[in-house]
C-alpha cells in the first residue's frame, strides 16, 4: 500500500506555480478535477490581489466543469487553453482574446503531449474513483488524456472521488501507444475488444498530492426534442435503412458515432426507436443520455467512448444497473476512441453536428460567422474523415430564422467536400457520393435549405452559371449572406 501525502484543495493548489502548465484529466465535463481547480482559481484571485501575477496554461482532454471553464477565466488565470471547451465563460474569455485559444483533433492533444510539443507540462490533475494497493489509478466516468498527462507531467495531483467509489472498476482499457517507428496495430477488431488494462498505471513518485472529494459533475440536461430534431433524427434512420436495404451498409449494420449536443443526442435517440434499424453497437467519443436508454432497452449492443457524459440522474441510473452497463461500456483514452485506424477498420458510421454547411458540403462546426469560437473541433474531424460515411446534421435555420445554416461558402472550414458524404436538415437528406460540386449545390438547395432562402441560394448559383468553372462560386458575393446578417440582424437581406 503507497502512503500519499494526503491535503486539502487549497492546500493542493498552492503546490500550484505562476505560470505551470496543467494537464487537466477528464474529457467532455465528466470525470473531471473539480476542488483542486476551483482552489486555483480563489488562489489566484489571492494573488492578483496582492499584486503578483497568477495564471496557468490548460491542456484539457475536451470539455471540462465549471471549475475549470468558469472558475479559473473569470478569476483571469488563464494563460492559454487546449483543446475543444463548451463552456460559455471560457468562450466569453476565448473571444475577448484574454485567453490564447488553439483548437486540435482530440485524437492527436495525447500525442502532441506525450511528445512535448506543447512544452514542459508541471502537474496532471486527474480524477479517479479507486487508488490501488500499488498506487495506480481507477479513473471515473471519462479517461480522456488522463494516460498521457500522467506519463508527461512532472508531478501528478489526484482528486479521490468517492461517489464513484468502487462502482467503475473493469470499465477502462487503458493503452498508450507505444512511439513510431515502433508503433503496433490497434488489436481491436470489434467494438468490446480490450487491448489494455483497467488501471492507469503512474509513477507514484510522481503525486505531490491526494485530495478527497464527493462530488457529481452536474452535467446539464438536454433541451427537450422539438419538431426540427425529431425530424433530422427521422431522415438520418430512414436513410440508413434505406442504405442497409441497397446494400450500402452490411446487413450486420456497423458502429455508429454520435456527436455531441442537442442534436446529437435527439438523432440516436430517432435512430434507436425505429424498429427498422437493427440493434447496433457504437464507437464513439462520447456516450451521452440516449445511449444509456437505447443500452436498457436492448437497442445498442455495447459502446465504447471516451467518457459518459451523462446527467447525474443517469449516472444512477447506470450504478444501479451495473450487471447491464458494467458488460457493455468500455472508456478508452482519446487517443483510441477517435483513432484514425480504428474507425476506419471498424467502419464506423460518423454522425456529427453542423453550426452551418454550405452548398458544396464543408462543414463549419467551431466558428460562429466565421470569427468567434463556439466549442471547437472536437472529434468531429477524427472520425468524418476516417469514416465508412460521414453524415452531418443541423437545422436549417438559427436565431429564428435570421440566419440559414446553409449558406454559399462556410465562413469556416472544419470538415470539407471530400469527408462529408451526406447533409441531412429537418427539411430532408441530401447524399453527397458521387456527385460533382454543381450537382451537390442543387441537391443540397432542393433537399435541405428552408424555403425561405431555397430562392436566394439559387440566384447564387445563377451567377456562375454558365462560365468555365468547377465549382460555381461568386468571389464578390460568397459571404453577402453572412454581411447582410452583420449589417441587417438578418441573412434574408442579402442580394445576389
Ligand atoms: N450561425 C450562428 N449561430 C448558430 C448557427 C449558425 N449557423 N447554428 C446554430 N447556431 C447557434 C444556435 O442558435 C445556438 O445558440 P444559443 O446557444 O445562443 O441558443 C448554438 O449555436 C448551438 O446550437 P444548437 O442547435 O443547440 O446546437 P448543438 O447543441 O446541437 O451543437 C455544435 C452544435 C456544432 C455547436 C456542436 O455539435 C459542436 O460543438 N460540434 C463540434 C464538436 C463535435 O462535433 N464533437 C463531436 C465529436 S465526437
Amino acid at each position: 500500500m503507497i502512503n500519499y501525502p494526503v491535503m486539502t484543495a487549497e492546500e493542493a493548489a498552492r503546490l500550484i506555480k505562476n505560470d505551470y502548465v496543467l494537464g487537466i484529466g477528464g474529457f467532455s465535463s465528466v470525470g473531471v478535477p473539480k476542488a483542486v481547480p476551483a482552489a486555483l482559481a480563489k488562489y489566484a484571485i489571492e494573488e492578483h490581489e496582492a499584486g503578483r501575477p497568477f495564471q496557468v496554461g490548460l491542456i484539457t482532454g475536451g470539455a471540462t466543469g465549471p471549475a475549470v471553464d468558469t472558475d479559473l477565466p473569470l478569476a483571469k488565470a488563464v494563460k492559454f487553453r487546449t483543446p475543444f471547451q463548451s463552456n460559455p465563460n471560457m468562450r466569453k474569455a476565448i473571444n475577448a482574446g484574454e485567453v490564447e485559444y488553439f483548437d486540435c483533433h482530440l485524437s492527436m492533444i495525447g500525442q502532441d503531449v506525450y511528445y512535448g510539443f506543447l512544452g514542459k507540462m508541471d502537474v496532471a490533475i486527474i480524477e479517479a474513483s479507486e487508488i490501488t494497493p500499488e498506487g495506480h489509478l481507477i479513473l471515473t466516468t471519462s479517461v480522456g488524456i488522463a494516460p498521457s498527462i500522467a506519463a508527461h507531467a512532472e508531478h501528478i495531483i489526484v482528486e479521490l472521488n468517492e461517489v464513484h467509489a468502487g462502482k467503475l472498476t473493469g470499465m477502462h482499457d487503458i493503452y498508450l501507444p507505444e512511439m513510431p517507428p515502433y508503433r503496433k496495430p490497434f488489436e481491436i477488431m470489434k467494438v468490446n475488444d480490450r487491448i489494455g488494462t483497467i488501471d492507469l498505471k503512474i509513477d507514484p513518485k510522481k503525486v505531490i498530492a491526494v485530495v478527497h472529494t464527493n462530488a457529481y459533475d452536474n452535467q446539464p440536461g438536454f433541451k427537450p426534442l422539438d419538431k426540427d430534431t425529431e425530424a433530422i433524427g427521422a431522415h438520418i434512420s430512414n436513410f440508413l435503412v434505406n442504405e442497409l436495404k441497397n446494400g450500402g451498409i452490411p446487413k450486420e449494420f456497423l458502429p455508429l458515432q454520435s456527436g455531441v449536443g442537442n442534436v446529437a443526442n435527439a438523432v440516436l435517440g430517432a435512430l434507436g426507436d425505429n424498429p427498422e434499424v437493427p440493434p447496433f453497437t457504437m464507437f464513439t467519443e462520447v456516450i451521452q443520455n440516449s445511449a444509456i436508454d437505447l443500452i436498457m432497452k436492448g437497442r445498442c449492443l455495447g459502446a465504447t467512448g471516451s467518457s459518459l457524459s451523462l446527467t447525474d440522474d443517469y449516472v444512477d441510473k447506470m450504478y444501479a444497473n451495473m450487471d447491464i452497463f458494467g458488460k457493455r461500456i468500455i472508456l478508452r483514452p482519446q487517443e483510441i476512441t477517435n483513432h484514425p485506424e480504428c474507425i476506419r477498420r471498424l467502419g464506423v458510421i460518423a454522425l456529427n453536428t453542423a453550426l452551418e454547411a454550405d452548398i458544396f458540403g464543408n462543414i463549419n462546426s467551431t466558428h460562429v460567422l466565421g470569427t468567434k469560437m463556439m466549442n471547437g473541433i472536437g472529434g468531429s474531424g477524427d472520425f468524418t474523415r476516417n469514416a465508412f460515411l460521414s453524415i452531418f446534421s443541423t437545422q436549417s435555420l438559427a436565431k429564428g430564422g435570421a440566419i440559414s445554416s446553409i449558406v454559399p461558402m462556410v465562413t469556416h472550414v472544419d470538415s470539407n467536400e471530400h469527408s462529408v458524404r451526406v447533409l441531412v436538415t429537418e427539411q430532408g437528406v441530401a447524399d453527397l457520393r458521387g456527385k460533382s460540386p454543381s450537382q451537390r449545390a442543387r441537391l443540397i438547395i432542393e433537399n435541405c435549405v428552408h424555403p425561405d432562402y431555397k430562392q436566394l441560394l439559387w440566384d447564387y448559383l445563377k451567377l456562375s452559371e454558365g462560365k468555365s468553372v468547377h465549382t460555381p462560386h461568386s468571389l464578390r458575393h460568397a459571404f453577402a449572406m453572412h454581411i447582410a446578417y452583420e449589417e441587417t440582424g438578418d441573412m434574408r437581406n442579402a442580394k445576389f
